[in-house]
């Protein structure tokens, strides 16, 4: 039996939260930084539990894209991942579904940032890879993220979006995207 729980991370018990963290350490082979792990709070989080065991995560916070002359409230998902022993299962589509309907109530945009493995997952979902050049509004102004092109996943919500176009995400420490 898996429950899936929906918290802001002000409400998130430290345990949880703890917990929250090992789970994407290990999705991630230890490779998720500090910085990734603080651009998943502030917002949302979908938890997926097995009994007391957390086996899946994914967080929705909000961001502004600039496109088209507009800054785009946009829902933003980060640190998606489901336990390696559990994959395969629609765990993650669970996970996605509770985010991706969050994001068509609040937001105009929804986008991500997609590992290799986890293009299919998306697009599948009815994600789009963003065909156009993207860029952040750094404090030195606006700088292009050559090394993003092709791997920004966006979910079309209420903006007009032309999807060949610029799209430009606000600023942050650590990875920008
Ligand atoms: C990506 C991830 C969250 C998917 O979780 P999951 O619980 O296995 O996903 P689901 O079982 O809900 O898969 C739904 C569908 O997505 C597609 N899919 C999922 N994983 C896939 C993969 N590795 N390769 C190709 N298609 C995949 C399939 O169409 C699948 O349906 P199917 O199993 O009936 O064929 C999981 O593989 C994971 O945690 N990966 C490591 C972390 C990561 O890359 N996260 C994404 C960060 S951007």
């Amino acid at each position: 039996m898996t429950e899936l729980v929906l918290t802001h991370t002000g409400q998130l018990d430290p345990a949880v939260r703890a917990a929250a963290r090992e789970l994407l350490d290990q999705v991630f082979d230890g490779e998720l930084t500090d910085d990734d792990w603080e651009h998943c709070l502030g917002g949302m989080h979908a938890l997926l539990w097995e009994g007391a065991e957390l086996i899946g995560h994914a967080a929705l916070i909000q961001r502004r894209m600039l496109h088209n002359g507009r800054a785009l409230r946009t829902g933003y998902v980060e640190g998606v991942g489901v336990r390696a022993s559990a994959r395969r299962r629609g765990h993650g589509a669970a996970l996605m579904a509770a985010v991706e309907r969050l994001a068509r109530n609040a937001y105009e945009l929804a986008a991500l940032g997609s590992t290799e493995e986890a293009t299919a997952f998306y697009a599948g979902r009815g994600w789009r890879p963003w065909l156009g050049p993207t860029s952040a509004l750094t404090p030195a102004g606006i700088v292009r993220t050559e090394e993003e092109d092709g791997g920004i996943y966006v979910l079309p919500l209420s903006a007009e979006l032309d999807i060949q176009g610029e799209l430009v995400c606000d600023w942050r420490d650590g990875d920008a995207w």
